[in-house]
């Protein structure tokens, strides 16, 4: 059934798992299952678009996923360069890209040549208002929240700010979402319960929603069974 739009989140993180239980189950390599995540995660960004949905963070790459195995890593590098060249070559062709693209995270230690592409992604989607699509790349909450609070001590130091102006809403506007709301829910699909170093200062007042589906086989439904499940929830923000 379709969301009634009056009871939609505004921003929505999702953490892309299970792509390596969904290639196993299949006799694949893992690769595979990531290939078959970065197909469900184009569809569902452009679903959340369509549906009205301001912002949406996918949970990519995070700053623990290099300890994986080389091969590994290397093939999910791969695969975020063929997306980048896809979105280039749509826009190329004129084609309505339909939403603004963000890479949240620290990208010093990403391949050069995958950052000048994410950099001109941004750049030329960044008109784009309807939906915001962060996607979290060698993201980590707490790596964050230290960028975050750096950047703040500089301030200090400078003398651009004084202590006492250090707030929670000057902080917000320090991380890496900070012109968006905070995510009214957080997805994990897999099985698995934790946030796993995802959106930590953000995620203080999400509503949390699990699901047992494999990412690459999460679909449009299943975002309509957790809408649903949302605009049944009781937020209070702590009061009554
Ligand atoms: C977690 O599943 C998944 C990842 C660490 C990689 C996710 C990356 C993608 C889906 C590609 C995204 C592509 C674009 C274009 C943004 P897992 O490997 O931990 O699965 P497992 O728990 O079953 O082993």
């Amino acid at each position: 059934m379709a969301p009634d739009p009056s009871t939609l989140p505004r921003h929505i993180g999702i953490i892309m798992d299970g792509n390596g239980r969904w290639a196993k189950k299949r006799g694949l390599e893992r690769t595979e299952g990531h290939k078959q995540g970065a197909k469900v995660f184009r569809d569902i960004a452009t679903y959340c678009s369509e549906l009205g949905i301001e912002a949406v963070t996918f949970y990519a790459f995070s700053t623990e996923n290099w300890r994986r195995p080389e091969k590994e890593v290397h093939a999910i590098m791969d695969i975020f360069r063929d997306f980048l060249a896809e979105l280039e070559q749509r826009e190329a062709e004129n084609e309505e890209m339909g939403f603004r693209i963000r890479f949240i995270g620290d990208k010093s230690r990403l391949p050069a040549d995958i950052v000048s592409l994410l950099d001109i992604t941004e750049s030329r989607s960044a008109e784009k208002k309807r939906t915001t699509v962060n996607v979290a790349v060698n993201y980590g909450g707490r790596q964050e929240i230290v960028h975050a609070a750096r950047l703040l001590a500089q301030q200090a130091v400078d003398g651009t700010i004084s202590v006492d102006q250090i707030t929670e809403s000057l902080f917000s506007r320090y991380t890496y979402t900070g012109d968006l709301p905070d995510p009214d829910v957080i997805i994990r699909p897999s099985g698995e319960m934790r946030l796993s170093n995802f959106l930590t200062w953000q995620s203080a007042y999400s509503e949390l929603w699990f699901s047992d589906v494999l990412w690459p086989d999460f679909t449009r439904k299943d975002l309509d069974q957790m809408l649903s499940d949302f605009a049944k929830r009781n937020r209070r923000f702590g009061g009554v």
